[in-house]
């Protein structure tokens, strides 16, 4: 059977290099890099080498970086940090009805602490307006977080616009970069943002690793209290063989980043291509920005069909791809990031994400709009019956 993995924006599998600089480490080099004993310094070395490195590729400073426990981890600590040292300032946040739920869960928390938050509306191809930010600003603003690009339906914001909104204002900018990481380039000094989130395992790296830039001069409360790693912003031992995976596998991932992102849009393109043959043009809508995209995410509705039924037809064909909807105790919960675009009910229903990245091939694609074509015939055949 065909296995064809493409469901990359949820997790990546890991790159030879990386799996095999993070296995040296863990069977050979496992000490504490708090431990003053050589084990331990080399531990250091190993740390302060991870995140020099890291820092040369986003363009910051190394003080300007924290090392977490993934993306989620990040946008809270970016979140929570920021919030509870202005809150004498103000009480009053800005963030899109699109972001990740590691962003709208935590603002969730923070309406219950007593701080107000704005969720600005997207246009249906899912951007922001920067008149509506702008109007949304108030003299209780101290925050705007706003994401780089949308893991469902892979629409970029326009972030150096935001940036430099929020920066004339006097207002703290944080990006989820999650899933822009890899697949745009990314320099932290020429945008004008304060705090900016990324994660690991979406660049091909381990799971459970990831980074929070923190602008020079910020300051940040932290949320985990012990050690004093990480400048006192997040204690903890420090995971080497996680933090060194990152760093190699941004190293591989900015390395031809030009090649590879224009490899995905081919990839993108031969899946249209092919889905216009295999099921004709008129039975496809896709979502989202037509040019500011991911290259990585593509998502389409197939009304014929719901997304569970094609995604659970396509997995027994050993096509992996995702949905944004969940199954909360039976029920099918649609996408928040497809209804914040105002589509109709049809295409929320029927929204496949395709994401792909390390491994996937043309062929790969040709393959999935086949088999997409046969499930649909199969449908088509059942309801003339
Ligand atoms: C945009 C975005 N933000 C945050 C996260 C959370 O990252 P992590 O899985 O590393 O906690 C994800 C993961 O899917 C994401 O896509």
């Amino acid at each position: 059977m065909n296995s064809i993995y493409l469901d990359h924006a949820a997790s990546t599998p890991i790159h030879p290099e990386v799996a095999s600089v993070m296995m040296k480490i863990m069977t050979e080099q496992y000490g504490n890099a708090s431990s003053v004993h050589t084990f331990g310094r080399s531990a250091k070395r190993m740390l302060n080498g991870a995140r020099d490195q890291v820092c040369a590729l986003l363009d910051c400073y190394p003080d300007e970086l924290v090392f977490t426990g993934g993306g989620t981890e990040s946008d809270n600590l970016a979140l929570f940090g920021v919030s509870s040292l202005l809150s004498h300032k103000g009480k009053h946040i800005i963030t899109s009805s699109i972001e990740h739920h590691a962003i709208l869960h935590t603002c969730d928390q923070l309406e219950r602490e007593g701080f107000q938050i704005t969720y600005l509306p997207v246009d249906a191809t899912g951007q922001i307006s920067l008149s509506d930010l702008e109007d949304a600003i108030t003299e209780e603003t101290i925050l705007i977080s706003i994401m780089y690009g949308n893991n469902e339906v892979g629409t970029i914001q326009p972030i150096k616009e935001i940036g430099e909104l929020a920066r004339s204002r006097g207002i703290l900018f944080h990006v989820d970069a999650v899933q822009a990481l890899g697949a745009v380039p990314i320099s932290c000094k020429e945008l004008a943002v304060d705090l900016m989130s990324f994660s690991a395992h979406k660049v091909n790296g381990p799971q459970g690793v990831g980074a929070l830039y923190v602008r020079r001069g910020l300051q940040l409360n932290a949320r985990l209290y012990g050690g004093l790693q990480e400048k006192k912003r997040r204690a903890g031992t420090e995971n080497i063989a996680g933090v060194v995976g990152f760093a190699k596998a941004i190293e591989i991932m900015y390395d031809q980043l030009k090649e590879r992102t224009d490899y995905y849009v081919l990839l993108r393109s031969t899946l249209l291509d092919a889905l216009a043959r295999e099921v004709g043009r008129d039975f496809f809508i896709v979502n989202g920005h037509s040019t500011e995209f991911l290259p990585h995410i593509l998502n389409i509705s197939f009304p014929e069909i719901d997304s569970e039924t094609l995604l659970m037809s396509m997995d027994m064909e050993g096509i992996a791809a995702s949905s944004g909807s969940a199954c909360t105790s039976g029920s099918l919960e649609l996408s928040h990031v497809l209804k914040a675009m105002n589509l109709p009910e049809q295409i929320l229903k029927s929204a496949v994400r395709f994401s792909y990245g390390l491994g996937n091939t043309t062929e790969e694609m040709e393959c999935t709009a086949r088999i997409i074509g046969t499930i649909l015939q199969r449908i088509r055949k059942r309801d003339h019956r």
